[in-house]
């Protein structure tokens, strides 16, 4: 894959774009695959275009999402604590974040370790070239005493990155990997173990994995979670049908779907789907492809699963890690895990 890397004004910054956002054709590979399945389904990493990464960031304002602000209460009464028991005696780490997003709430991190050392190199990941920038210039003007070296990649890409680079980073720092909010969820277990694996392999002894993970609830607080009142949720769905529209010359009527989501109790996941009103035909141009839909029928766009501390354990483990420290929120509905390499 061609990578390009932008030069910044600031010398602070790098951002490499190893995910180029521009092409349509991954795209289209896996909107044929998934749209000609049954049941049809379509891979969640497409919802983070410009629109949608922004309506990711309206979802964690909304008062039914708890996720973000459980894990933000972790992070802002525990960051302190969680950054000692990472750094214990080790001179000083640099951080790589999964998934980055606004990398709000990992502000706290960011200062709890500017708290230990006088420098820290950040390198996030994102899939949304977007809100790398923008996040990474709020940090940069924040944080005086931080370097970021950014990944606009999907997860897999930019480790295979990492691998690389990793023979280059000889210093004496640790690296403490961070994957926030529900991420690991987005996974099916089998797929999150391998992903854990994955990060397993960029660390050393010493080094940790810090993992937001949601835990099972009622269905009474998950639901409506993942189906807001203000309809922020279904925007954010729908949004997915938008961007097949405009990359891939298709004509999905918005009217025509509906965005529904239900908890799978067997599976222990919220389910997110794009239901069909009626029996209609879409035709999407770029693939030259009729995709033919019965009233009722989904499209299956993410799951997210809750977990419990043993299914955790045993991700954790399977994956090649030590779950050592878990910190929970007040209302103990989600989970801060500090999983270490022996
Ligand atoms: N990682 C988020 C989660 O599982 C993603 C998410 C939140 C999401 N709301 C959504 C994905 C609605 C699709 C639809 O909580």
């Amino acid at each position: 894959m061609a990578q390009k890397t932008y030069p910044q004004q600031d010398d602070r910054l790098i951002i490499h774009q190893l995910a180029d956002g521009g092409d349509s054709s991954a795209l289209g590979r896996d909107v044929r695959n998934g749209l000609t399945q049954k049941p049809k389904h379509l891979p969640p990493k497409y919802f983070y275009d410009e629109l949608g990464s922004r309506l990711f960031e309206a979802i964690c304002c909304l008062p039914e999402y708890y996720l973000t602000r459980a894990e933000s209460q972790i992070l802002r009464e525990r960051s302190t604590e969680i950054a000692t028991s990472i750094a214990n005696s080790s001179p000083s780490v640099r951080l790589i974040e999964l998934g980055s997003g606004s990398a709000e709430k990992t502000r706290l991190l960011i200062e709890a370790f500017l708290r230990r050392q006088t420098e820290l190199h950040y390198l996030p990941v994102d899939i949304s070239p977007a809100s790398l920038q923008t996040s990474s210039r709020e940090l940069l003007r924040a944080y005086p005493k931080l370097r970021i070296t950014a990944y606009a990649a999907d997860y897999f890409t930019a480790l295979e990155a990492f691998k690389r680079e990793r023979a280059q980073h000889g210093g004496s720092e640790r690296t403490v990997a961070l994957f926030l909010g529900s991420n690991i969820g987005n996974f099916d277990p089998d797929e999150a173990v391998s992903f854990l694996s994955a990060v397993r392999e960029l660390l050393d002894s010493g080094d940790a994995f810090l993992l937001g993970a949601d835990l099972k609830k009622s269905p009474d607080v998950l639901i409506p979670a993942y189906d807001d009142s203000l309809g922020v949720t279904a925007a954010f769905n729908l949004n997915l049908l938008v961007r097949i529209n405009r990359e891939l010359r298709s004509d999905f009527k918005l009217e025509e779907f509906e965005h529904r989501s239900c908890y799978n109790e067997a599976l222990s996941r919220v389910e997110m789907h794009l239901v069909s009103r009626i029996r209609q035909t879409i035709r999407i141009g770029a693939l030259d492809l009729e995709v033919e839909f019965e009233p009722g029928e989904s499209v299956h766009t993410e799951s997210s699963y809750k977990y419990d501390l043993d299914k955790l354990g045993e991700i954790a483990r399977r994956g090649g890690f030590k779950l050592s420290r878990t910190w929970f929120d007040a209302g103990r509905r989600f989970s801060f895990n500090l999983l270490s390499v022996d």
